[in-house]
């Protein structure tokens, strides 16, 4: 019998696998995104946190940018009155923007008070960069004052992000859209290790050089756009893009275990070792998303080498208006392991 909450299948947090980060918390391996792409309003997005909350996702991927955190805030209250879930039972991550280099202390109280939090779980920085645009810009729009990868500038963020620890409104701090040689140098210097990385990851863009690494420093990588990002913003899109919900391997390994695509992808994010935070405003793949990691139908050794073999190194948000001048997107990505100036 299907267990349901106001007419809401419900599949609860138990059978979510968790990951443990090296300061001993415990990360739920499946989180909501709240990226809604410019597709959707800020109360459908937090709707959807309702919904996926009472389903049993314990886990929620927030940032600043997505402009959404108010109105997610007013759920969570609403959550917690009702009962529904306690704060300590939720994981929250929120992110500074890139606008906010020079202040993350007033950046990162601005994002608990419009969540309507004490703490946050996770607190990541969003991009290495300062370079920031308005929102719903077009490919073409470049940040003027955008510069590359200034260390000595980063670990001024993160002296302020090990200073949120410290300060007890943060719990964990780790980085995003991170690279091998950035993090080396971080490791080197910081303080406070950062206990996630979050990167894209899905079947086309696996990364296996850098989610090895990361998983050999004792970072747990959070694999954003698991799904391929199929609702990404235009600016976000090139005519060389691939989709992993489309590939013929994932199509015949979701038939044979009677799932969608969407779910191997999930399955194969999880078994793999890291955390998948798949977005949906819709409640029935919410629903399913969160039944393909807690479903105790595992991938076979055979299905995820066949997924390991459909590799495209095919990264889909390359952060082409965080560029600056005279810069490509690659040269964000330090693809030859050298940092680009
Ligand atoms: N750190 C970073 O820089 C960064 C960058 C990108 C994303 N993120 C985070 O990662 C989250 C997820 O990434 P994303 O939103 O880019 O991409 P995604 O989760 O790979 O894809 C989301 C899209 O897939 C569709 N979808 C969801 N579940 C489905 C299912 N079961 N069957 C078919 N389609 C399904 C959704 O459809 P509907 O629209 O119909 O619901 C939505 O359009 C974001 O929301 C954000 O929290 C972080």
């Amino acid at each position: 019998m299907t267990v349901t909450f106001e007419n809401q299948p419900v599949i609860g947090p138990e059978p979510v696998p968790k990951r443990k980060l090296y300061t001993g918390d415990m990360v739920p391996a499946i989180g909501l995104g709240t990226f809604g792409s410019d597709n959707y309003d800020n109360e459908t997005i937090a709707d959807a946190v309702r919904t996926a909350v009472r389903m049993g996702y314990r886990h929620i991927d927030c940032a600043s940018v997505y402009g959404n955190e108010r109105e997610i805030g007013l759920i969570l209250k609403e959550l917690f009155e009702e009962g529904t879930v306690t704060r300590r039972e939720l994981w929250i991550t929120s992110k500074v923007w890139n606008d906010s280099h020079d202040r993350v202390i007033a950046a990162c109280e601005q994002s608990l008070s419009d969540l309507g939090l004490d703490y946050l779980d996770l607190y990541l920085v969003h991009w290495p960069f300062p370079n920031h645009h308005a929102k719903g810009v077009t490919v073409d729009s470049r940040d003027p004052h955008a510069e590359p990868y200034i260390h000595e500038n980063y670990m001024k963020v993160w002296r302020d992000m090990e200073r949120l620890v410290e300060k007890g409104l943060v719990r964990n701090i780790g980085t995003s859209n991170m690279t091998r040689p950035k993090m080396e140098l971080l490791l080197r210097d910081c303080r406070i290790r950062p206990t996630v990385n979050e990167m894209e990851l899905h079947p086309h863009f696996q990364q296996p050089a850098l989610f090895d690494y990361v998983v050999s420093e004792g970072i747990v990588p959070i694999g954003f756009s698991p799904l391929g990002s199929p609702g990404r913003p235009e600016r976000d899109r090139t005519p060389e893009d691939t989709s992993p919900m489309e590939d013929p391997v994932i199509a015949e390994i979701a038939r044979g275990h009677g799932i969608h695509p969407a779910a191997v992808c999930l399955k194969w994010g999880v078994q793999r070792g890291g955390v998948v935070i798949p977005f949906s405003v819709k409640p029935e793949k919410i629903l399913s998303n969160l039944s393909a990691v807690a479903d105790g139908d595992p991938l076979t050794g055979a299905e995820m080498e066949a997924i390991r073999a459909i590799d495209k190194n095919c990264r889909l948000v390359k952060g082409q208006v965080f560029t600056w001048p005279g810069a490509t997107w690659e040269d964000l990505w330090d693809e030859d392991g050298i940092i680009k100036q």
